[in-house]
């Protein structure tokens, strides 16, 4: 006769926890990405979508039959099962759905700008503070391997000024402005960078296209300690370029994310004053600061190749689950708005140099 041992009862904590249910709202050219990935990923499982505009929920069921699909919000909010949900809708409508969602009980992820004025921003801020829920804010440069690496690069550099080119023909919104649709990519990458929230903001833009907004628009920033950040979006450009440059007194390096092979670029090379008394003896000029050129290589340090959008939804999940603070959290949401409610008044005002309100930290 064998005896069977009875084997120990599993701890909870020994089982898979089940996957978080996702809600999507807004199935548009960028919510498609959503539903795909957080499909994909394993702690993550899409119960439900939903979209004012019917014919947009037609593709997803195509592909995912089983979801629960509608046009009213309200209605996917008491989907069984959904933990979490994800707003892709058009921008101003970012603040009305993410309001819902956290006052539902939901964590929220909300593509970029967070919202289209700052009282709104901070409001969702609150509400998911109040309710300890996650708010993260889809600024997904800031899960790109690649401005990631730039920022490693320029830890221990005096950054003299940054500047970025967000340019191609369209796609044209309607709802806002070509800076408040590129441009807060630009800001948020700022922000990271420089561990700091711009002090001033002029801007000055033009509409080529229609008369209801701009559609091309030159930005200057000014942020702590004198470092300037330029920023040049446009939807009537046929260039399309996605860079951002950052100048130190140790190197210049370029991120251009349209380059699969050479996505980070860094020169060696760079001017800085320094002290005299460490400048060799020979090379000393009259004065007690001299500028000293450094003339080194061209690098393109190896970027480990990882989709910025999935590295994001990763790290929202992991927070739901597990807790934590995303990168791009609720209060750089409303750091970028600050600044781009600033952009908007100095463009209404012809370029004059505008306050951001609010401290200088990220
Ligand atoms: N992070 C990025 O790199 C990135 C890239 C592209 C777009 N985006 C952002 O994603 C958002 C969507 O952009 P898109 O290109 O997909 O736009 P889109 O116009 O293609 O899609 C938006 C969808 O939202 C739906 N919608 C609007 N209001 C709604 C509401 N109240 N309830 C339900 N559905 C609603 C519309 O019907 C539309 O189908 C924008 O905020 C945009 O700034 C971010």
């Amino acid at each position: 006769m064998t005896i069977v041992s009875p084997q120990p009862t599993p701890t909870i904590s020994a089982w898979p926890s089940p996957p978080t249910g996702i809600a999507v709202i807004g199935c548009g050219y960028w919510g498609a990405n959503y539903v795909r990935l957080f499909n994909e990923l394993a702690d993550s499982r899409v119960l439900a979508v939903c979209d004012e505009q019917p014919e947009q929920l037609a593709a997803v069921v195509r592909h995912l039959p089983d979801v629960i699909a509608t046009t009213d919000v309200d209605e996917v909010l008491q989907v069984p099962g959904v933990d979490a949900v994800i707003v892709v809708t058009t921008a101003t409508r970012h603040y009305d759905v993410a309001r819902r969602a956290l006052e539902a009980g939901k964590h929220v992820l909300v593509e970029k700008p967070l919202t289209t004025d700052t009282a709104s921003a901070e409001a969702l801020v609150a509400i998911s503070t109040e309710h300890d829920l996650v708010l993260l804010v889809g600024h997904t440069f800031l899960y790109n391997a690649g401005v990631r690496a730039v920022k490693e690069r320029i830890k221990r550099d005096d950054v003299y000024y940054l500047y970025a080119q967000r340019t191609s023909l369209g796609p044209i919104r309607h709802d806002v402005n070509a800076a408040w649709d590129l441009a807060p990519h630009d800001v948020s990458i700022f922000g990271y960078l420089l561990d700091a929230q711009a002090e001033w903001a002029s801007a000055v833009g033009g509409r080529l296209l229609s008369k209801d907004r701009e559609d091309v628009v030159f930005i200057t920033l000014g942020f702590p300690g004198g470092v300037l950040g330029h920023i040049h979006v446009s939807w009537a450009d046929p260039n399309k370029v996605r860079q951002v440059v950052v100048v130190s007194s140790e190197q210049r390096i370029v991120f251009n994310d349209l380059d699969p092979l050479e996505r980070v670029r860094i020169f060696e090379k760079g001017v800085k004053r320094v002290p005299i008394a460490d400048v060799d003896p020979i090379e000393r000029a009259f004065g007690d600061h001299q500028l000293l050129l450094r003339d080194g290589d061209i690098i393109s340090p190896a970027i480990r190749a990882s989709e910025p959008l999935r590295n994001q939804c990763g790290e929202f999940l992991h927070c739901v689950r597990r807790g934590g603070r995303p990168s791009s959290d609720g209060a750089r949401g409303v750091s970028v708005v600050r600044t781009m409610e600033a952009v908007d008044r100095s463009l209404a005002l012809g370029g004059a140099p505008v306050q951001v309100a609010g401290g200088t930290t990220t």
